[in-house]
């Protein structure tokens, strides 16, 4: 398996990959190929793809701010789970936030993902019960939930 970092010619393997998991949540804009080619851009370090060959084994999409590092998604293909690629690919991620200085990582996964949450408290991310996620659009979004 070889893992390097996602480029935007990644993109459409990615997509269909993504559009191909269940319980992952996207929308048009920051998950369209401007919003993610933007993110790169911005990022080039801390996203991840797999590739056996030429196929998309497993991708990881991530960015920091200068304070906060953020995945936004993460997705092993099916044939390739439960063989610690998600895992591989988490720790190539907060290695490459913590090389920029990034002290703390943070995501969002459904209540209704117990695998995605099994596979998130395996790893190490704690539930925070002490404080309510907010946000507020500001351009009208369209969700794309799988
Ligand atoms: C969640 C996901 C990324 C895990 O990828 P993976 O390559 O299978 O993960 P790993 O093999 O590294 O698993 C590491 C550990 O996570 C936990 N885990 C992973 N998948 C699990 C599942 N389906 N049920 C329960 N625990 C799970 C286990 O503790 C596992 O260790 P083990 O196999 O030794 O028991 C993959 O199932 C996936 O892409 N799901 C669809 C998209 C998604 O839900 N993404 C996460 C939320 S955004």
């Amino acid at each position: 398996m070889d893992i390097r970092a996602m480029t935007i010619q990644d993109y459409d393997a990615v997509y269909a990959l993504w559009m191909n998991s269940k319980n992952m949540g996207f929308n048009n804009l920051d998950d369209s190929r401007e919003g993610v080619e933007r993110l790169l851009r911005r990022n080039p370090t801390t996203s991840f793809v797999a590739m056996d060959g030429d196929a998309l084994a497993g991708v990881i999409l991530s960015g920091q701010d200068g304070r906060r590092g953020y995945i936004y998604h993460m997705c092993v293909a099916e044939a390739y789970r439960r063989q610690g690629l998600g895992s591989e690919l988490v720790s190539r991620c907060l290695a490459a936030l913590k090389a920029e200085g990034i002290n703390k990582a943070a995501l969002l996964v459904f209540n209704r993902n117990e695998a995605g949450n099994a596979f998130w408290e395996a790893q190490g991310f704690t539930v925070r019960n002490d404080v309510a996620y907010r946000n507020k659009e500001l351009t009208k979004l369209i969700r794309i939930d799988t």
